[in-house]
């Protein structure tokens, strides 16, 4: 098989396929953006594929406005700086170019730009989006560059709260971009560390979407075959960087765990962000990292579901033969076995389990995590 090109609808326009980035300017004349504002991070900022971006927009009379004060796990300092930036630049929309970072702050500057309310009002709890002047949200088209996050197919946002450390997630159903392009070639250049740790946090994401006990038939099957393709396709992208066939099946991947985990996420998340907001760890790396222990806690709700995924991925073993296929793939894709190998100490564990119950994640676990179990869990994951 050749590298798939497709159009979806679904969860939102997607525009799928090598070398589809040249669509750039079409894709921001679909979602009525026609002075767009590039959000993208520091990292990426200077890289060839991110000025090729700029060249296609510039070339369409779309200017080539780019704010990359973007960092890694992003903070309300950032999303301040852009939302100034927008306004400055009297934009219409926002180009998000990048990972998971630059997505999201791309997302949450063209949710921002219009509100009153300060950002933290617009927290994933109850109805709170409904605070939101939806009429003044600015459109977005995503372009994802890593694939792993899956946050272009998504209606949040993540960001960090630069006062509390406490990552946010934030919530708006039309926060989601108008318009997605995955252009697999984007993704070749990322670090092989940032490959393999954006591969498993789509494997992360299916897995907890596959296992949180909520009824979401939809997105079971979604995660089921998210999983598959991780399987078949990340040690291919790991071995060859430039197998542009592997690299779409990742990018596939990522949006389908992006779009099951709205059936919901658990402790491997809820462990994962306070360990990323105070330590500033890569997230699918420390996602990667706490998965076998939380596999061991759980395994009482979700032996028999497991089993049924090991028999899909033409696993055997049932359940065992599940943890062992992760203990395996995260040995032949160099993952680190402990959170101390990402710099973090046990100091901090009575903090980190606190957050971890209080992480929106953390309901959507099959067994109830407490404050307890969180610290016996990060004792075994450091
Ligand atoms: N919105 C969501 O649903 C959701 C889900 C999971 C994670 N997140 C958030 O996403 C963030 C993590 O995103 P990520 O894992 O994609 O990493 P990232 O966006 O932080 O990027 C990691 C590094 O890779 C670099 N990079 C990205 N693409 C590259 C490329 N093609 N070539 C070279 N370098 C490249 C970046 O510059 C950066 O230094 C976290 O803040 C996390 O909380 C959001
Ligand atoms: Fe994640």
């Amino acid at each position: 098989m050749t590298a798939p090109t497709a159009n979806w609808s679904y969860p939102t326009a997607i525009r799928f396929g090598a070398g589809r980035i040249k669509e750039l300017a079409e894709a921001c004349a679909a979602a009525g953006i026609a002075r767009p504002l590039l959000v993208t991070d520091k990292g990426l900022a200077n890289l060839p594929i991110t000025k090729n971006a700029l060249d296609i927009f510039d070339a369409a009379g779309l200017g080539r406005a780019i704010f990359s004060d973007v960092d890694p796990n992003p903070t309300d300092n950032n999303l301040d700086a852009g939302v100034a930036a927008f306004k400055a630049g009297r934009h219409d929309g926002v180009i998000a170019f990048g990972g998971g970072s630059a997505l999201d702050l791309g997302k949450l500057v063209a949710f921002m730009a219009g509100q009153t309310r300060p950002v933290w009002d617009f927290e994933d709890i109850g109805d709170w989006w409904t605070r939101a002047d939806a009429d003044a949200i600015f459109p977005s088209v995503a372009v994802p560059t890593t694939a792993g996050t899956g946050s272009e197919v998504g209606r949040a946002g993540v960001v960090t709260n630069s006062r509390t450390h406490v990552k946010k997630i934030i919530f708006h159903p039309k926060i989601m971009p108008s318009v997605v392009i995955c252009d697999p070639e984007l993704t070749v250049g990322m670090p092989k560390a940032i490959t393999v740790g954006t591969g498993m946090d789509a494997f992360a994401h299916c897995l907890e979407a596959y296992c949180s006990p909520f009824y979401h038939p939809m997105s079971q099957g979604i995660a089921l075959e998210g999983m598959r393709l991780v399987k078949e396709n990340l040690p291919r992208v790991f071995a060859d960087g430039g197998d542009i066939e592997a690299r779409a099946h990742m990018m596939s991947a990522a949006a389908m765990g992006a779009t099951a985990f709205q059936k919901g996420l658990g402790a491997v998340h809820a462990l994962s962000h306070p360990v990323g907001a105070l330590y500033n760890t890569h997230h699918g790396t420390t996602n990667a990292v706490v998965i076998p222990p939380v596999l061991r806690f759980n395994r009482p709700a979700i032996e028999d579901r497991l089993a049924a995924a090991a028999a899909y991925l033409g696993i055997a073993g049932g359940f065992d033969g599940f943890y062992d296929f992760v203990l395996g793939l995260r040995a032949k894709l160099g993952v680190p076995d402990k959170l101390r190998d990402l710099g973090v100490g046990d100091d901090r564990i009575d903090e980190l389990a606190a957050m971890a119950i209080e992480d929106p994640s953390a309901g959507g676990n099959p067994v109830k995590l407490t404050l307890d179990s969180a610290k016996t869990l990060l004792e075994e994951c450091i």
